[in-house]
């Protein structure tokens, strides 16, 4: 509601274009599982918000459907596209025209997610747009968290959205947590998104990168005719200061995979007397578990299995 008002007041104000596009003012980004996109586009022009990027999730569409047959006005006429058949699945982007924007089918990793590079004066942003079928196992996972690796070392300027079948109300211990964890990603919406008769779930999350200003985001109402989905949109600040592509070098301890007792037997059976006393007192090389200096040869896996990387922004 807020941005509302404050749109208001900055049209009010007259000096700031309503959608100015990259160059100033907010970006923004609006997703919906629309639930087969068939005689909805008017809807979606609708309820949009006059977002920068309009991402479908769900679409349903196939050959048959032409791309002049969903034009949105004032976004491109060849929306990034990835249908599967008439009866499910399927996403569609559609990006302002003030916007430049590719795809990256390299760093697309299922049938139904979708990469684009978006570029803005100094900076990158690496935006993709999923729909997880929930029958989807580890496998998709593994290719998410690869994927999002691949995509951080490129930029550190990346959204993901869409529809991921978890809801991230209930389900704490999913995989998806650890992903976002090691990818110091957040997710930015908190309420439900699908709506059925015995349950509420937010299964439709905005996942951004520790890089990303959020000015604001929400969960945009859908009326129940069109989608037992509801919409989310952000608007991203000052994107002229996303962060930049410096890059620094950080280890990081996958700990989940670490063998404790190991590490307690080293730290019970080392030489501490022999550090103390001397003189030279560099320490020997360092066990991944502790901060203090052990008697571990140099660590091996189990230990870190991740390289280090450009940036970890939350972990220390
Ligand atoms: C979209 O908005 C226009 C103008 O308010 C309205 O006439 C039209 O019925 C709306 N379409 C849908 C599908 O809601
Ligand atoms: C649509 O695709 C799904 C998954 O690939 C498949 O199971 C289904 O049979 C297809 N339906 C049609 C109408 O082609
Ligand atoms: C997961 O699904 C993929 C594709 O559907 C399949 O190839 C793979 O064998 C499955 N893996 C497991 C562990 O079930
Ligand atoms: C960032 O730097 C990496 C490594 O130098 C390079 O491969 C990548 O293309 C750069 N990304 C952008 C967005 O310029
Ligand atoms: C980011 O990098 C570009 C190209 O190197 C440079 O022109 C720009 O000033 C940098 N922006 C910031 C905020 O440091």
């Amino acid at each position: 509601m807020l941005t509302f008002v404050i749109l208001l007041l900055i049209m009010l104000s007259n000096d700031v274009e309503v959608n100015p596009g990259p160059l100033g003012g907010f970006f923004s980004i609006f997703h919906l599982n629309i639930r087969s996109m068939r005689n909805k586009v008017d809807y979606v022009e609708n309820i949009s918000n006059e977002a920068d990027v309009i991402c479908l999730t769900e679409t349903h569409l196939d050959e048959n459907i032409k791309n002049e047959d969903i034009l949105i006005e004032g976004y491109n006429r060849d929306p990034y596209r990835k249908d599967r058949n008439s009866s499910g699945g399927g996403i569609i982007i559609y990006i302002s025209k003030f916007i430049q924007a590719k795809p990256r089918p390299d760093l697309d990793f299922d049938n139904e997610a979708l990469w684009l590079e978006i570029t803005f004066p100094s900076n990158k942003l690496l935006l993709c747009v999923v729909y997880r079928q929930p029958s989807n196992n580890n496998t998709f996972w593994d290719k998410f968290h690869e994927s999002i690796e691949n995509a951080m070392s490129y930029t550190p300027n990346v959204v993901i959205t869409g529809d991921v079948n978890v809801d991230f109300l209930t389900d704490h211990s999913h995989k998806i947590f650890d992903i976002m964890r090691l990818n110091g990603l957040k997710n930015v919406i908190n309420e439900p998104t699908r709506f059925c008769a015995t349950r509420q779930s937010l299964l439709d999350p905005i996942l951004v990168s520790d890089s990303c200003d959020v000015y604001d985001s929400h969960v945009i109402q859908i009326d129940r005719t069109y989608s037992d989905h509801d919409g989310t949109i952000i608007f991203l600040n000052n994107l002229g200061r996303l962060q930049n592509n410096t890059t620094y070098k950080r280890m990081i301890w996958d700990y989940r995979n670490a063998d404790f007792d190991k590490c307690n037997e080293l730290i019970a059976t080392f030489d501490w007397e022999s550090i103390i006393n001397a003189e030279n007192s560099r320490p020997p090389p360092c066990c991944a578990c502790v901060r203090a200096p052990c008697n571990c040869p140099p660590c091996s896996p189990p230990w870190p299995t991740y390289k280090p990387r450009r940036r970890y922004p939350h972990y220390g």
